[in-house]
C-alpha cells in the first residue's frame, strides 16, 4: 500500500542514519535518485522525507536538498567538576596565551583554537554591502567626537533584542562599546581596584583571566558543573571566606563548557550577591547562539536592584571585525560611562550605523535562524568524530549552544604537549592550561566547531586522535 510505503522508506533511511551510512551534516540522496533506486514515486520519497523532517532526523535546505540532522552518537560522559578548593591567586599570563591568540589570525592550517564564528555565511556579504552603501552618507561618520554612550539607533535595536533575553531596558540604559572585551574592561575598571578579588567560573575563558591579570586583580576559581555552570555551593563558601569584589559569569553557553546556568540558579546566585552587596558582570556574548528552542534568559532578566552589568557584542553573532559591543551597567551607569569616555571618548560611528541597519532590517534574526541550526549540526559532527577518533576514556562537554566544546582526557595526557605537536602539523587547538590559574586543566583542551566540516578538518580530527592515543600508550 502506497501510504505504508513512504513510512517504510522513512524507517529505512532512519536505520541507515543510525548505522552511520549517512552521517550527520551530510546530504541525503536526492528525491529523484531515491525514487529511481527504490522504484517508488517522487511523491512517496517526498512524503518519506517529510516524516524524517518531522521527527528531526533531516532538514531541508533551499536548493540543496535534505541533510542528516540528528546525531546517533551515544551520549559522551561529561567532564568532571573540579574539586579544588577555591583560593584567590594572581593570574600569570603565559607566552602560550599570546601564541594561541596569534594562531587565531593565521590563514594557513586547520584551526580549532579560536572562538570565531563562520564568516562565510551570507550575513558577512551583507555587512560588506551595508558598509559600502552607508559609507557614502556623511551622516554615517558622525559629527566629530560622538557621545560616549554611543549611537541611539543602535541602542534602540539592542534594547529591542534584549526582550528575547527577558531584559526590559530603555536604550538610555545602554552604552555601546568596542566589543564585549571592552565592555567587561569598563565594568572591571569601574568596580575594582588593583589587589581586589574577582570570582570567575572554572574553567574560564583565558581572555578574561588575562584582563584580570593586566588590571592587577586576583581571580578565585569557582568550579563550574559541565551541565549547570557555576556551583552555588562553592560560590557561597568563597563569598563567606574571601572579600570577593565582583563575580564574572559567562552564564549562557560558557566558554569553554558550552553549558547554561539554569534560571533558578541565576535567581539564587543573585540573592546570594544581594546578601553580600556584590555586583555581577555577565558576559552574554554567546546568549543568542542556542542550538534549539528559545534563547536562555540572562542574569540581567532577574536583576531587581541593578546589580547586574550586562555585557555583549555582535562578535559571535555577526563578525568580530565590526568591533561593536554594548554594556547595560544598571546602577553603576555613571561610573561605566566615565570609563567609556576615558578609554576611547566614543566608539566609531560607521560600524554602529551598519550594525543598527542590519538589526533593524531583521537580517540578524534571519541569519541566526540558519546559523544556530548549522552550528548545532557541526557540533554534533564534532562529537561524532571525537567518538570515532579520540581515546575511549575521553569526556566531552554537552554544549547547548555557542561555538566551542571542551574535552577532558585521562590525566596522563598533557594537552599543552598535544597543542605543540598538533601545531607543528598546522592543526590548532586551545590547551586547557590557559583556562585555569591553578593548573587544573592540563589534560583538557577546547575546540571550536563553527567552521563547516571539510575532508581536511575531518582528517585533522583523526590526526589529533592518533596523537592522543600515542600519548596514552607512552604515558599510560
Ligand atoms: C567569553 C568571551 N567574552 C568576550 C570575548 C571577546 O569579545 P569581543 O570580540 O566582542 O570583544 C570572547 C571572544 O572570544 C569570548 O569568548
Amino acid at each position: 500500500m502506497e501510504t505504508l510505503l513512504y513510512v517504510k522508506l522513512a524507517d529505512q533511511i532512519i536505520a541507515h542514519i543510525s548505522e552511520g551510512v549517512y552521517k550527520v551534516g551530510t546530504r541525503l540522496p536526492s528525491v529523484r535518485a531515491l525514487s529511481k533506486s527504490h522504484q517508488v514515486s517522487i511523491a512517496t520519497v517526498s512524503s518519506a522525507y517529510a516524516i524524517l523532517e518531522d521527527r528531526g532526523w533531516a532538514e531541508a535546505r533551499p536548493k540543496s536538498g535534505y541533510f542528516v540532522k540528528r546525531s546517533t552518537i551515544e551520549p559522551i560522559d561529561l567532564p568532571k567538576t573540579t574539586r579544588a578548593k577555591p583560593k584567590p591567586r594572581p593570574v600569570t599570563s603565559t607566552e602560550l596565551a599570546m601564541q594561541v591568540q596569534s594562531d587565531a589570525v593565521r590563514k594557513e592550517g586547520i584551526s580549532f583554537s579560536s572562538a570565531i564564528p563562520d564568516l562565510e555565511f551570507a550575513i558577512s556579504a551583507e555587512v560588506r554591502r551595508t558598509f559600502t552603501r552607508l559609507s557614502r552618507l556623511p551622516a554615517s561618520f558622525g559629527n566629530g567626537y560622538n557621545a560616549s554612550e554611543g549611537l541611539f539607533e543602535l541602542r534602540k535595536q539592542i534594547a529591542r533584542r534584549a526582550i528575547d533575553a527577558g531584559i526590559h531596558i530603555a536604550p538610555d540604559a545602554i552604552i555601546t562599546t568596542l566589543g564585549a572585551q571592552n565592555s567587561i574592561s569598563h565594568a572591571l575598571r569601574s568596580m575594582t581596584k588593583p589587589g581586589d578579588i574577582v570570582a570567575v567560573e572554572s574553567p574560564c575563558y583565558f581572555g578574561l583571566l588575562q584582563m584580570i591579570e593586566a588590571y592587577g586583580l586576583k581571580a578565585i576559581e569557582i568550579p563550574a558543573d559541565p551541565a549547570d555552570g557555576m556551583s552555588i555551593e562553592a560560590l557561597t563558601l568563597a563569598l563567606q571566606k574571601w572579600p570577593v569584589k565582583v563575580v564574572l559569569s559567562i552564564a549562557a553557553f560558557s566558554n569553554p563548557l558550552g553549558c547554561v546556568i539554569p534560571a533558578d540558579n541565576k535567581r539564587k546566585i543573585l540573592q546570594l550577591l544581594a546578601q553580600h552587596d556584590l555586583c555581577l558582570i555577565e558576559d552574554d556574548i554567546y546568549g543568542e547562539l542556542q542550538f534549539e528552542g528559545r534563547r536562555p534568559k540572562s542574569f540581567k532578566a532577574f536583576d531587581t536592584d541593578g546589580r547586574v552589568i550586562w555585557c555583549s557584542s555582535v562578535s559571535k553573532t555577526i563578525d568580530p571585525h565590526l568591533r561593536v559591543g554594548w554594556i547595560a551597567p544598571g546602577k553603576y551607569y555613571q561610573a561605566v560611562l566615565q570609563q567609556s569616555f576615558i578609554s576611547s571618548i566614543a566608539p566609531p560611528t560607521l560600524p554602529q550605523v551598519v550594525t543598527a541597519d542590519i538589526m533593524a532590517k531583521g537580517l540578524l534574526d534571519r541569519h541566526l535562524r540558519h546559523a544556530r541550526a548549522s552550528y548545532h549540526q557541526r557540533y554534533l559532527r564534532l562529537m561524532e568524530l571525537a567518538r570515532e577518533h579520540f581515546p575511549k576514556e575521553m569526556r566531552a562537554s554537552s554544549a547547548k549552544g555557542g561555538l566551542v566544546a571542551w574535552f577532558e582526557m585521562p590525566r596522563s595526557i598533557d594537552a599543552t604537549a598535544l597543542y605543540h605537536r598538533c601545531r607543528e602539523e598546522g592543526i590548532f587547538i586551545a590547551p586547557g592550561e590557559l583556562f585555569s590559574i591553578s593548573g587544573l586543566y592540563q589534560h583538557c583542551f577546547r575546540m571550536n566547531f563553527s567552521s563547516p566540516w571539510t575532508p581536511q578538518r575531518e582528517q585533522a580530527m583523526a590526526t589529533i586522535g592518533q596523537y592522543l592515543k600515542e600519548m596514552l600508550l607512552e604515558h599510560g
